[in-house]
């Protein structure tokens, strides 16, 4: 038996929580073989501590086979301590009408915080995942108070939109998921995302002669895929989480395999034109636990090259928003 990795979750009372932790504690993230400490983090409120103590009482009443111990904390200190991978999901969520940038003052704090504290006191080969919004700002800002973790060690979540958008393109060619390879999601995690069709394969041919209709991939299935948080909310009144939580679980999951190929939001040091200093999505290669490397040499058409300024320009402004809260 391995001996257990320490996973740090914070939010886990909140919705993206409750369904991440049985899928962590499954084994469907580290694998079937991976015992797992569940290092729960939550803020210092009476009563959300103590819907935390009833989550981890489900979770023991799931009897997990690879579940070696839970601590509930509201202590940043305890929670990242000696953490091999943080994922960081508690931050407010959007409302009907808002945009994810607009959280970005409320949550950028909470990353300044988080950031410094797992530099500090997470394991040597600490890792770090952020879902709460705007992710690849808040990513940056927490990347940014480590001295002593490298930037790759802090990735933002894409996934979800990636997923989404392998759906949409199954849908449409009347085909299986797992027919649709290659989709990759370019820039922010926010409506200006790219999910770059042009790369893509059905049933190991170009998506653009299989849908053969460029209008429906530049229009509506661009626009699908951006704005689908939002149909989200519109629908159920809460933001996503069962796919949020997924979506996580294949983030990390594929981190950790080798030879995956999938979207992630890493610092893009200046690939396919993005600002060098901000959290872009882009497509990347596991090349060992956690480590990765970004694909490089893609061809890129002129209207996905416009894509990526646009969304290049947005996730230099949101920098540009919280320059305070940098370095
Ligand atoms: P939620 O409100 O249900 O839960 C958030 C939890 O975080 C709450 O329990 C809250 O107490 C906790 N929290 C807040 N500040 C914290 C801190 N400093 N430390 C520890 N815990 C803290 O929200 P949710 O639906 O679980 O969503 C969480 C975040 O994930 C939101 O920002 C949401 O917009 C984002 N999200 C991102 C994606 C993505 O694809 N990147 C997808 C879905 C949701
Ligand atoms: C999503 O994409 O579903 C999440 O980022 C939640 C949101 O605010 O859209």
């Amino acid at each position: 038996m391995k001996s257990p990795i320490k996973v740090a979750v914070t939010g886990a009372a909140g919705q993206i929580g409750y369904a991440l932790l049985p899928r962590i504690a499954s084994g469907a993230m580290f694998g079937p073989d991976q015992p797992v400490i569940l290092q729960l983090l939550e803020v210092p409120v009476e009563k959300v501590m103590k819907a935390l103590e009833g989550v981890a009482m489900e979770l023991d009443d799931c009897a997990f086979p690879l579940l070696q111990g839970i601590v509930l904390t509201d202590d940043p200190k305890v929670g990242f301590g000696d953490a091999n991978w943080s994922l960081l999901v508690g931050a407010k969520p959007r409302g009907p009408g808002m945009e994810r940038a607009d959280l970005l003052k409320d949550n950028g704090k909470i990353f300044t915080a988080q950031g410094k504290i797992i530099d500090e006191v997470g394991a040597e080969n600490a890792r770090v995942a952020v879902v709460g919004n705007p992710a690849n700002t808040n990513c940056m800002i927490a990347a940014s108070k480590a001295r002593r973790l490298t930037p790759d060690r802090f990735t933002a979540m894409v996934r979800l939109d990636q997923n989404r958008a392998r759906t949409q393109l199954a849908k449409k060619a009347g085909v299986q998921t797992t027919d649709v390879k290659d989709i990759f999601i370019f820039g922010n995690h926010s409506p200006t995302m790219f999910p770059a069709f042009g790369l893509a394969t059905i049933s190991g041919k170009p998506v653009v002669e299989v849908i053969n209709d460029d209008a429906w991939l530049q229009g509506p299935f661009c626009e699908t895929v951006g704005k689908r948080g939002a149909a989200i909310i519109a629908a159920r009144g809460a933001s996503s989480a069962a796919s949020a939580a997924s979506s996580l679980v294949d983030h990390v999951r594929d981190l950790t395999t080798v030879g995956a190929v999938h979207s992630v939001a890493v610092k893009s040091n200046g690939l396919y034109g993005f600002d060098p200093e901000v959290w872009a999505g882009l497509p990347v290669k596991t090349t060992g636990h956690g480590e990765y490397e970004v694909l490089t040499g893609l061809e890129l058409d002129a209207f996905a090259k416009s894509k990526i300024e646009a969304t290049n320009k947005e996730l230099s402004d949101e920098r540009a928003m919280v320059a305070d809260m940098l370095g």
